[in-house]
C-alpha cells in the first residue's frame, strides 16, 4: 500500500515537472520586450530596459499583403513571431499568414514548440495532421472560408489548396518560436547530408531514388 502511494506520488511529480517544463512559461511580470543584442543567456531572449520599451516593439505592420507563392511548393509562410515582434518574447504566442497559389500546398512540418490553430481567409484548403506511431492515423478535412482547424503539437500537418483561385489562412501558434521542421528537408535537406544508403535503408527505395530526393532539398 505504501509502495503503491509512493509510486502515484512519484507518477503526480513527474507529470507536474514536465507539464511545467515543457510549456512556455507563464510570465513573472508584464512583458519582457527582447533584447537580441544581450549578451546574457536565458531561455528565450533576456529582457530589454523598460524605459527604451515602445508601442513599436508589439507591432507588426503588413499582414494584410500576399507573400510571394512562385515557388516549387506553390505557398508562401509570413510569420509573424519574436523575430518580427520582440514584445512576444515570454508570451508563449505568435501568428503566420500563409498564401497558397492554385494547387499550392504548404509541405508536411511539425512545430517542434506550438500547437497551431488555423483559420480560412479565402479559398479552399484540404488540411490533415498524422497521429504518432503506430496508429499514424490521418486525420483530415476540407476547409473552406471561415473554418478553423487545430494542428496539435509536434504532430506533421500540411495544407493543400484545392481550388481554382488562391487561398489565405492566417494561424495562431502556441509558442513566440514555434519553430518548423520540414519533413522532406530535414530527412533529405540536412546540411551534412545524411548517408545516401541510409535513406534507401530507412525509406526502403533504391539508392538512386533516395539520391534524386537529396538532390531536391
Ligand atoms: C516572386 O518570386 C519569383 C521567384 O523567386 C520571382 O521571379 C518574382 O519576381 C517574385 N515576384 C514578386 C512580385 O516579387
Amino acid at each position: 500500500m505504501a509502495k503503491q502511494f509512493l509510486l502515484s506520488n512519484l507518477i503526480a511529480a513527474i507529470t507536474f515537472c514536465c507539464v511545467v517544463l515543457a510549456f512556455e512559461p507563464s510570465p513573472l511580470q508584464d512583458f519582457c520586450v527582447a533584447d537580441p543584442a544581450s549578451p546574457a543567456r536565458v531561455n528565450g531572449l533576456a529582457c530589454k530596459d523598460l524605459k527604451s520599451v515602445k508601442a513599436d516593439d508589439f507591432f507588426f505592420g503588413g499582414l494584410h499583403l500576399a507573400g510571394n507563392t512562385t515557388n516549387a511548393v506553390g505557398s508562401k509562410v509570413t510569420p509573424v513571431n519574436v523575430a518580427q515582434i520582440p514584445g512576444l518574447n515570454t508570451l508563449g504566442i505568435s501568428l503566420v499568414r500563409v498564401d497558397y497559389a492554385p494547387w499550392g500546398i504548404n509541405p508536411p512540418h511539425t512545430h517542434p514548440r506550438a500547437t497551431e490553430i488555423l483559420t480560412v481567409l479565402e479559398g479552399t484548403l484540404q488540411v490533415g495532421f498524422v497521429t504518432s506511431s503506430p496508429e499514424n492515423r490521418h486525420i483530415t478535412k476540407v476547409l473552406k472560408k471561415g473554418d478553423a482547424f487545430v494542428f496539435p503539437i509536434g504532430l506533421v500537418h500540411y495544407q493543400h489548396n484545392v481550388g481554382y483561385g488562391n487561398a489565405v489562412a492566417i494561424a495562431a501558434l502556441s509558442s513566440q518560436n514555434p519553430g518548423v521542421i520540414g519533413m522532406a528537408n530535414a530527412v533529405f535537406g540536412s546540411d551534412p547530408a545524411i548517408a545516401t544508403d541510409v535513406l534507401a535503408k530507412a525509406f526502403q527505395v533504391d539508392e538512386s531514388v533516395a539520391a534524386l530526393m537529396q538532390s531536391k532539398f
